[in-house]
């Protein structure tokens, strides 16, 4: 490896002082490596130099750090006035502006100044490494380092190889990343590397629901949240984020694969950045906001007229014993016989199918019928989903409801969804996850790595997919499929061998 990353007396050059800029300048400084500073605006530099020195103190005051690692990281940083006083660096990250013609000229113009073995590393988040690279004269120095907002907090880095990049430089770039403190993780060349890439899923299934009108949108959030465990629902994400952001980047993606139906974005969502519902920034996006924080939208509280009797389908015996467990305890007659009798209450458990179909397929009455989503457990779990056919009366449907509701559990009540919410949001994100795999664009466990630390899900897609069963994720899109007649869900190559050869989705291939 040409560049010594661990030397101590390495030094990097960073190109750009913005949010990104400052912030890799800071987790370099700490790693006690020079660092170079330099920006087109005049005192930008040395601005980011000053915020830079400010965090480190109040870090030390804090005690995160200690006082003498703060001055030391300080006086790593140097402002420099102009791009010729980079010759000296070893290594220079731009985190200029994102426009590919800009990217290319200041690379063309730093080439002309540094040294022969030189790195040059791009910060971009949505252009092509390989074609920022292919403007250089010694493209194979050229290598991605996408870093995620704030640096210091999010403790993960794509090394990106492009078409063109020598091992070398990437090797260098994944030492230089944990030098830093981060994960850096090993990613190919290709539209959203692997996190912008993973997100796919969770934001544009949540999208897909909504503009089904399966239900409203802070059911989705809530079932997100309080059943299948993420952060944040996929609605407070994009309030988050912003519109403006949120909706570029899907169309972005889905282009930049020509028209994968996968990353469909939502017309939904491009009429609401149209009429300024952006997010937080403007104070109202789907959610209203009022001094910072999201109006509460509280739910109405659970009936509580329990069914006089319930019948549970068998079709996945386990779930069905569970069932049985929570109507006894609640005290409801649970009938055992294959059919159901004239007035019971039917329950069905069904997996990637909508309650009609569940319904249909069984032979059972729509007007009594009611489906419940046993993926994510069928314990006192945090929060259950119910979903009605369209002929569910009323008052079936509030029994179900009260029934499911009367050991304390929140419960979410939907229109009919083939796969519910969770069922259909997981699968999506389990099996774009297992097609980032198939095209290899990382290894599996950093695919993982990447995702936990990248999106903060509360697990990897194909830890997500082997904890869920890969058969079941399978069948949820298989039916999916067949239901919507969408390619959108077919499933990944990758996930169809490894849930017929019943092993772990991580399981890659020699
Ligand atoms: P920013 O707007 O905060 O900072 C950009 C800085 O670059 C500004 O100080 C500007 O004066 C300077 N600049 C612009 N053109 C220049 C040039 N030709 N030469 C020297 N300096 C120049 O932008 P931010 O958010 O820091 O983003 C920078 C890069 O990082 C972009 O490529 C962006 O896509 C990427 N990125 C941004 C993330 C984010 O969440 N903000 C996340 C991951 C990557």
């Amino acid at each position: 490896m040409p560049v010594e990353i661990q030397s101590a007396s390495l030094c990097i050059g960073i190109v750009g002082t913005g949010a990104m800029g400052r912030g890799i300048a800071q987790i370099a400084a700490h790693a006690g490596i020079r660092v170079l500073l330099f920006d087109a605006l005049h005192g930008a530099a040395a601005n980011a130099r000053d915020t830079v020195t400010g965090t480190l103190g109040k870090l030390a005051d804090k005690g995160k750090i200690s006082a003498e690692a703060a001055t030391a990281a300080s006086a790593k940083l140097e402002v420099v006035a102009r791009l010729d006083e980079l010759a000296s660096a070893q290594v220079i990250v731009e985190a200029i502006v994102e426009n590919l013609d800009v990217k290319k000229s200041l690379f063309q113009q730093l080439e002309d100044i540094i040294a022969a073995d030189c790195i040059l590393a791009t910060n971009t988040s949505s252009l092509s490494v390989t074609s920022i690279a292919a403007a250089c004269k010694r493209p194979e120095r050229v290598g991605g380092f996408h870093f995620f907002n704030p640096v210091p907090l999010m403790k993960i880095v794509e090394v990106i190889d492009g078409l063109l990049t020598a091992a070398w430089v990437t090797d260098a770039l994944l030492a230089l990343g944990r030098r830093m403190g981060h994960t850096a993780v090993r990613a190919k060349d290709t539209p959203g590397f692997i996190v912008n890439h993973a997100g796919r899923g969770f934001v544009t299934e949540a999208l897909r629901i909504l503009g089904e009108g399966v239900c409203d949108f802070p059911a989705i959030d809530r079932i997100m949240r309080e059943a299948a465990g993420f952060r944040m629902g996929p609605f407070e994400l994009l309030d988050l984020t912003g519109l403006d952001v949120s909706q570029p980047v899907m169309e972005s993606i889905y282009h930049q694969y020509y028209q994968e139906p996968r990353y469909r974005p939502s017309a939904l969502a491009a009429q609401r950045l149209t009429g300024g519902l952006l997010g937080r920034k403007t104070g109202r996006g789907f959610y209203s906001y009022a001094d910072g924080a999201a109006v509460p939208l509280p739910e109405a509280p659970a009936p509580t007229t329990l069914p006089a009797s319930v019948w549970i389908s068998q079709a996945v015996p386990d779930w069905a014993q569970a069932l049985r467990e929570i109507a006894e305890k609640a005290g409801v007659a649970v009938e055992s016989g294959p059919v159901p009798g004239p007035a019971a209450l039917c329950i069905v458990t069904p997996l990637g199918a909508d309650a009609t179909s569940a319904c249909a397929t069984q032979g059972l009455d729509p007007t009594r019928t009611v489906a419940i989503d046993c993926l994510l457990g069928t314990g006192a779990a945090a929060r259950r989903s119910l979903m009605t056919t369209p002929l569910t009366g009323a008052a079936m449907r509030d029994a179900a409801h009260a029934l499911f509701a009367a050991d304390g559990t929140a419960v979410s009540v939907i229109r009919d969804s083939a796969g519910f919410v969770g069922q259909r949001i997981l699968a999506c994100i389990v099996n774009i996850g297992c097609d980032i795999a198939q095209q290899r664009v990382a290894a599996p466990a950093d695919i993982d790595r990447a995702v936990t630390l990248g999106l903060g899900y509360p697990k990897g897609p194909l830890a997500f997919g082997d904890a869920l069963g890969a058969a079941r994720v399978l069948k949820i899109l298989e039916t999916m499929q067949d239901f919507y007649g969408d390619p959108r869900y077919r499933p990944s190559p990758w996930l169809k061998r490894r849930a017929l050869l019943g092993i772990s989705l991580l399981t890659d291939e020699t």
